[in-house]
């Protein structure tokens, strides 16, 4: 390093969302529910299910694919780490981030990391992080998710919620004026309880079994959630030297339609300024954001030079945010 500070950014982005739709209507005849329940409790009106034989692996390789596809084999050049954020790992280990390394033929160290939804902005801090303190030239940071394999398809408050799906980004130094300005993180464990998936076999304190599937107090959650996401935006905002003025895109995690109005009005963000994608794919955790950002860029809403505000929440609690300027393509 020749002493300038290096500012990472996102140099190109991918996702994926597996083909199998499920509606509301199909859920409909599955359990004690409605479309119109869920669509004016959430917003969701379908999911992307991975099919059977579909893991959190090939999730990630599809969203890399796709990121491929849109940027050119050069992509990868040079990728020195993957981190891979998730919740639905393939196994304890190895690392799901490990397959994808070996999938792409990375010279590169591969970790995953588990920040429940948050999960895939805390992956874009810490490659913020590797970049800019010279460690890494070029991290692969991906968010995947096989969210309804661990859904209990009995319980009709959780399991109308969630999809599957990943995306993933290439971060990398880009010129002064654009990249990531600001990175938030936090968590409050006193919350640990609202929502969980018990820990594996001998790992659990009272030697309890495996909790097949995960458990939501969804009601403590939503409140938290209201909550954060207006602290975490401002917190991100002011971080970066900037107002809510100077945001031109809300990239909201997915995870009900509700949540992300509470934030919009407190925000007082007009509607075309948000990012709504949870109609289309229901809460994928980690998957969320970059997903929305995909959706954002080919429907042309967002251009070089425009900054970006992501801001998500999940258990842990936890929370992240963050304000970015695209490009500089
Ligand atoms: O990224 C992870 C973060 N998680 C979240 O973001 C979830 C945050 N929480 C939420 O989004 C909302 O709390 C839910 C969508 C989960 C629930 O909405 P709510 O307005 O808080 O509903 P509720 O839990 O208070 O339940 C209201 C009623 C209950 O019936 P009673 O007790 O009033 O008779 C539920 O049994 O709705 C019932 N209910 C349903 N009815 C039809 C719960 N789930 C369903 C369902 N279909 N799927």
């Amino acid at each position: 390093m020749n002493g300038t500070k290096l500012t990472a950014g996102i140099t190109a982005l991918g996702a994926y969302a597996p083909d199998r739709i499920v509606t509301n209507h199909d859920l409909e005849r599955m359990m004690d529910t409605s479309d119109e329940w869920i669509t004016t409790r959430t917003g969701i009106k379908r999911r992307h299910v991975a099919a059977d034989d579909e893991f959190t692996s090939d999730l990630a390789f599809a969203a890399v694919d796709d990121l491929l596809a849109r940027h050119g084999d050069d992509a990868l050049a040079g990728v020195d780490m993957v981190i891979v954020a998730t919740n639905t790992p393939d196994g304890l280990f190895p690392a799901t981030a490990a397959l994808v390394q070996e999938r792409f033929k990375l010279q590169a160290g591969a970790f995953d990391l588990l920040a429940a939804c948050p999960g895939w902005l805390y992956a874009l801090g810490v490659a913020k992080s590797l970049v800019e303190a010279g460690q890494c030239k070029r991290v692969l940071a991906i968010g995947a998710e096989a969210l309804t394999k661990i859904v209990d398809w009995n319980d009709r408050s959780t399991a109308v919620l969630f999809g599957d799906g990943a995306g993933a980004v290439v971060v990398e130094a880009v010129p002064a004026g654009f990249g990531i300005r600001s990175m938030v993180m936090g968590a409050d464990g006193s919350g640990a309880h609202h929502l969980h998936r018990k820990a594996v076999g001998k790992c659990l304190p009272n030697g309890e079994p495996l909790a097949d599937s995960l458990y939501m107090n969804g009601r403590e959650v939503y409140k938290f959630a209201v909550r954060v996401m207006n602290t975490a935006t401002i917190e991100a905002v002011e971080k970066a030297g900037m107002t809510t003025e100077d945001i031109s895109l809300f990239v909201p995690h997915q995870a009900n339609l509700r949540i992300i109005e509470a934030a919009r009005e407190r925000l007082r963000l007009d509607p075309e300024r948000v990012v709504v994608t949870v109609d289309e794919y229901g809460n994928n955790s980690t998957a969320s954001i970059p997903l929305a950002l995909r959706h954002a860029l080919d429907g042309g809403r967002i251009a070089a030079g425009d900054n970006l505000l992501l801001v998500t929440f999940g258990a842990g609690l936890s929370w992240a945010s963050s304000v970015l300027t695209w490009g500089p393509r």
